[in-house]
């Protein structure tokens, strides 16, 4: 496979040149780790599951399906798990594209998870023609059938996604949608305890955006996601871990501190921490390629290193892994971009060759200290 012999000839130059130079012979082991690991062994060594979100594109693109193989320990589908996929039309499920990717990790031998089972964005246009109450029924029949089908095979799932909405003047209020319309924010504990009484082995993930800047929303989020963690733990719902998307805006006020110590709350609740969601748009940088490439690898860097010192973090998970799958060259998400350039906020290019990305993130996995 072209990357595994691209990443093997890097190591064996840099082992080359580390006899030669003095310069190199005191390059750290981190360092060597980074030029020769592939990032779900970098991740090993460091105790975290590294993993990635995939869709179809796997089942067409062998290259690419050879890349995740070698990369990642776990695969989680972007789009195929959700409701949009499952329940297009009322009451008519569709477990096909999901199956076959939970079955694509298994026969490679990794771990699969699910994203997401209540979702108040994106959610399929029969909810806009029901009642509250048709609503309330059409959800809980969901949330059974799709815990039921998915039972056992799933390492996590991501059970409510994006609780909170940015929206407007009111930073950190739950994000509206039907489910919230139908329950209120019941609707959390609801789905949290449903899919504990169907699916016991599955780990029950809450998972957030926008926690790590430092604005007015990121801050009431990260306060009203402590303030909701500790209203289910106080009602005795089981909450395994709480996912964080990292998906990094540079142009975000970033505090290391403010941050580290948010996620140290989170540890101090019991709970285990996923990266769920980690990449880059770095399409309004300035700057050429190899420019562009490098502040990303930095950014990354810097957030991956903090979130790395908090002991309750042992999930990484890049939404994506190669820029060309990434949803930020979605052609949707074209028509929102800040800037014409394309995004490039993934480890490996559109060639599947690795980016200064790739080296941040088995730095910071090399350099962790357990
Ligand atoms: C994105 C998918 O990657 C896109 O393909 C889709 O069109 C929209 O959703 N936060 C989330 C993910 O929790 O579900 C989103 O995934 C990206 C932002």
């Amino acid at each position: 496979m072209r990357t595994t012999q691209m990443i093997t000839r890097r190591g064996a130059l840099g082992l080359c040149g580390g006899a030669l130079a003095a310069t190199a012979r005191a390059r750290s082991a981190a360092a060597d780790a980074a030029a020769t690991a592939d990032l779900a062994a970098a991740a090993r060594k460091a105790g975290l599951t590294f993993g990635a979100a995939v869709d179809l594109e796997i089942l067409k693109d062998a290259d690419f399906a050879a890349l995740i193989r070698t990369q990642c320990d776990l695969i989680v589908p972007s789009q195929s798990l959700k409701m949009a996929t499952i329940e297009p039309q009322f009451d008519a499920f569709q477990f096909e594209p999901g199956d076959a990717l939970v079955e694509f990790a298994h026969a490679s031998g990794k771990l699969a998870r699910g994203h997401t089972i209540v979702w108040n964005d994106y959610a399929p246009d029969w909810t806009k023609s029901l009642s509250n109450a048709e609503l309330a029924k059409a959800l809980d029949a969901y949330i059974d059938a799709v815990a039921a089908h998915f039972a056992g095979r799933l390492q996590s799932w991501d059970i409510v996604n994006e609780p909170f909405w940015l929206g407007g003047d009111r930073p950190g209020s739950f994000r509206p949608g039907p489910w919230l319309a139908a329950f209120g924010e019941d609707y959390i504990e609801r789905a949290f305890r449903r899919v504990a009484a169907l699916d016991p082995t599955t780990k029950l993930v809450l998972n957030e955006a926008w926690t790590e800047w430092n604005d007015p929303i990121g801050i009431a989020v990260r306060r009203a996601l402590l303030a909701l963690i500790e209203r289910l733990q106080d009602k005795g719902v089981k909450l395994d871990a709480i996912g964080l998307q990292g998906h990094i805006l540079p142009h975000k006020p970033w505090d290391a501190e403010a941050f580290g110590a948010f996620l140290n709350k989170i540890a101090a609740r019991g709970l285990d921490i996923y990266i769920t969601e980690l990449d880059i748009d770095n399409s309004g940088f300035v700057g050429d390629i190899a420019a562009r490439d490098r502040e990303a690898a930095q950014r990354t860097f810097a957030f991956l290193s903090t979130a790395l010192a908090c002991p309750a973090v042992n999930t990484v998970i890049c939404w994506g892994l190669a820029d060309n799958y990434s949803w930020y060259n979605d052609p949707w998400f074209q028509k929102q971009r800040r800037a014409a350039r394309e995004a490039r906020p993934l480890p490996f290019d559109a060639a599947l060759q690795p980016k200064p990305m790739f080296e941040a993130i088995a730095r910071a996995f090399a350099d962790r200290k357990l």
